[in-house]
């Protein structure tokens, strides 16, 4: 199967984590992308979802499934949305698509997060994926400095500007053992708005994509 075809598997397979007339959080990216078409086309009807992404909500709206404000919301039962790296605990690096922030307010919202990915998503430790962090854009090249001091190298991503009208540096040559204490580290240097390691908001269930079909894994 392709990636591409993966991808497909997973958006299908989600829809048994989506329970009518509720609300929804919806991520961002390609594998959710196949999630929103699936959904759209099952004929299941939800209240609505909490977009994390500009382009989520596009794509939601075209196909006709109503989207709502995260304020007008208490609580989302269940959260679905990809991954750049998933680790055997469910934590995650995220932030691929530039969404890494609204993502973390959505996924926060919920009581189960639902990972849907391929299975080259799947690693032993968290870090060969260039680490996104987003970034206030004054202190992008004192952030940038501080992971070279940490032996790691920070590039800004060329003429990317988030939803947030911030900035995204990739940071490549980490190895990330404890992403908790990473995540609630970096997470209080000066600027950064949000770090793309996913620990406190880390999966509850992941649905992988495989050769053999879906893998489901349970944190
Ligand atoms: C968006 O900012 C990301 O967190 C995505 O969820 C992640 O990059 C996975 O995207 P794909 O499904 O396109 O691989």
């Amino acid at each position: 199967m392709t990636q591409d075809e993966l991808k497909t598997l997973v958006g299908q397979a989600a829809l048994q984590y989506v329970t009518p007339d509720t609300v929804v959080g919806v991520g961002t990216g390609s594998t959710v992308d196949k999630f929103i078409d699936a959904l759209a086309a099952s004929g299941i009807r939800i209240a609505g979802a909490v977009s994390s992404s500009s382009r989520s909500t596009e794509r939601m709206k075209a196909l006709g499934i109503p989207v709502l404000d995260a304020a007008e919301v208490d609580a989302l039962q269940v959260y679905i949305d990809g991954a750049d790296e998933i680790d055997g605990r469910g934590y995650m690096v995220k932030g691929g698509g530039a969404a890494l922030t609204r993502e973390k307010i959505v996924a926060d919202l919920a009581r189960t997060f639902v990972c849907i990915a391929d299975e080259s998503k799947l690693v032993d430790a968290l870090g060969k994926f260039p680490l996104p962090v987003e970034v206030i854009p004054m202190a992008a090249a004192q952030i940038a400095r501080r992971f070279h001091a940490m032996g790691a190298e920070a590039t800004l991503r060329a003429g990317c500007v988030t939803d947030n009208g911030c900035h995204i540096l990739d940071v490549k040559g980490l190895r990330i053992t404890d992403p908790a204490a990473f995540e609630a580290d970096v997470n209080q240097w000066p600027g950064v708005v949000t770090v793309g390691v996913f620990a406190r908001n880390k999966a509850s269930v992941c649905l992988l994509g495989t050769g053999q079909g879906v893998r489901t894994l349970t944190f």
